[in-house]
């Protein structure tokens, strides 16, 4: 098993506790815009202890992937707990997904394409695996434009990498059009450090004229 997931194992116990004070502040209004957008069959990568699954809407199906046993165990409590029959979860690793090319209509990732060993490789199967037309909707934390941002994110970074196997550093924008896809929607939430994107893949019949965003 890789290192990072026996990581996540590890800090499955706390991370509800661990996150609590940004969900309320701020993680919890994000999560409710990210999950508005989401249509047909679905897939959640890095689906974590299931902090998404109270959002979505029920007319969806959902199937939610995380390579850490620890996590996945909570989500599936959680989906239980909120009696929701239309959510599949599975131990998979986002590099390597088990479904077929064009599978999903939309791909949900919040705050894991920090995480993800090899980034573009993970972003690179999501985009195999979404239908083409469809839309990958991604709520993450990356390195700023601003070397003043920067600096409490390097300062943070070994203490984070160390815990978690997480950087504060990916530059997830620019991964995410190196896995080919085409930007429709960038907007900061918090800086230019969290970020609402929302990413196309092209070839759908509704394919819009519009320029992508650079
Ligand atoms: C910071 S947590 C976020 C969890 C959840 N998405 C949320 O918003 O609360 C990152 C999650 O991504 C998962 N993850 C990281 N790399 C992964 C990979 N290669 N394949 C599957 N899951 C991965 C971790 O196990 C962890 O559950």
């Amino acid at each position: 098993m890789l290192k990072t997931a026996r990581k996540y194992d590890r800090f499955s116990r706390l991370y509800d506790l661990f996150e609590g004070p940004m969900e309320m502040e701020a993680f919890s209004k994000y999560r409710k815009i990210v999950l508005s957008l989401v249509e047909g069959k679905v897939l959640e990568v890095g689906v974590g202890t299931g902090k998404n699954l109270p959002y979505y809407p029920e007319d969806v199906e959902v199937t939610g992937i995380d390579f850490s046993r620890g996590m996945l165990k909570r989500a599936e409590k959680r989906r239980i707990e909120l009696g929701l029959e239309n959510v599949e979860l599975l131990p998979m690793d986002v590099q390597d997904l088990g479904f077929d090319d064009n599978t999903f209509d939309t791909v949900v990732s919040t705050f894991v394409f920090c995480t993800v060993p090899d980034p573009v490789k993970g972003l690179r199967e999501v985009y195999r695996v979404l239908k083409p037309g469809g839309r990958a909707i991604f709520l993450e934390h990356m390195k700023s434009g601003s070397k003043l941002l920067n600096i409490p994110l390097y300062m943070i970074e070994p203490f984070i990498r160390t815990l978690l196997g997480t950087s504060m550093l990916r530059e997830t924008r620019n991964n995410i059009g190196k896995a080919g896809f085409r930007i429709e929607k960038a907007e900061n939430l918090f800086f230019d450090i969290v970020r609402l994107i929302i990413a196309g893949k092209p070839g759908g019949k509704n394919d819009s004229e519009e320029e992508p965003v650079p």
